[in-house]
């Protein structure tokens, strides 16, 4: 009797999957003592953790990590601490005057000069490099997600307004902000971004891209698909895809969230005490 043959799907070489807890603590934890408490009007940073974990792994002393897209500048903070030279770039004025303030704070002398951040837009990346470009060792961004995020106002929420002001969604109210891009706008957007880090980044040079899926209604997002077809598209090779846990793994409950590509963080949790509606003007907007 013979065997027969079974049909083989082409299968692509598996990209190599690490999982890293990085909220052991809550991000209020991490930032405590050392963030300036401006940070947390920023509705989207990333865990301290997280780039302190992306910048250990992926780089080395004295190597160049740029954030082109640095919000308060978490990853230059970290990088910095790190002994790295870092840049970021932040196209709104409001997050770069914390950003630097929230350097000044952070870092002693040493670590001071290795950190700066530039206002600009991340896809003309390369000119605001300058002589840099070229030359860096690493990218570690969180771009916009193509979704409504609520800039946090928590001295009016403690008085009983809403967390998220309308006039502050996405960023800024200014509509050039890529936190207002959706669709097919945002893609061709984040494409350029792409396309510009492929250009700053020096032979063999990495970028990281923390990103995560959502549910909208009912659907799932698959934005680290997509995030990974751009930057295929932009030049870059996928090498590997990291899950980070935005929450505590402790006895057999973790909820989960994602680096480079991600998963879905699940709803967030009502504060105890108050209405679940004051989270948010809005069910769909997700502070981060
Ligand atoms: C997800 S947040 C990054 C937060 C950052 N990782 C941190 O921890 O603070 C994305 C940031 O991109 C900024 N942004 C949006 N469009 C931009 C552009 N064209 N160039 C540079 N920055 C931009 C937004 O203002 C926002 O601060």
């Amino acid at each position: 009797m013979t065997t027969p043959t079974i049909p083989r799907c082409p299968v692509r070489p598996a990209v190599p999957l690490a999982v890293w807890p990085v909220a052991q603590t809550s991000a209020q934890y991490q930032r405590a003592g050392r963030y300036l408490p401006a940070c947390s009007q920023h509705p989207a940073k990333m865990f301290p953790e997280l780039a302190r974990r992306i910048v250990t792994e992926y780089s080395t002393p004295g190597q160049v990590v740029v954030d082109p897209l640095a919000g308060i500048g978490t990853t230059l903070v970290e990088a910095a601490l790190l002994d790295r030279r870092s840049i970021g770039i932040e196209v709104e004025p409001r997050w770069t005057a914390i950003a630097r303030a929230n350097l000044d704070h952070v870092l002693d002398d040493d670590h001071r000069d290795l950190a700066e951040i530039r206002v600009g837009d991340a896809r003309t990346l390369g000119n605001v490099l300058g002589n840099l470009a070229g030359k860096v060792d690493l990218i570690v961004t969180s771009p916009p997600y193509g979704c409504d995020v609520g800039n946090m106002d928590k001295t009016r929420w403690g008085t009983g307004g809403g967390l998220c002001p309308t006039r502050e969604r996405n960023y800024s109210p200014d509509r050039a902000n890529l936190g207002h891009a959706r669709g097919a706008a945002y893609l061709a957007a984040m494409a350029e971004v792409y396309r510009a880090c492929f250009e700053v980044l020096r032979p063999g040079g990495l970028l990281v891209t923390v990103t995560k899926n959502a549910r909208r209604s009912g659907r799932l997002v698959d934005l680290a698909g997509t995030t990974v077809t751009l930057a295929r598209e932009a030049g870059f090779s996928y090498v590997q895809h990291v899950v980070a846990l935005h929450a505590a793994v402790r006895d057999s409950y973790a909820r989960r969230s994602a680096v480079v590509l991600a998963d879905d963080p699940g709803p967030p949790r009502p504060r105890p005490g108050r209405p679940r509606s004051s989270r948010c003007p809005r069910g769909r907007l997700h502070p981060r």
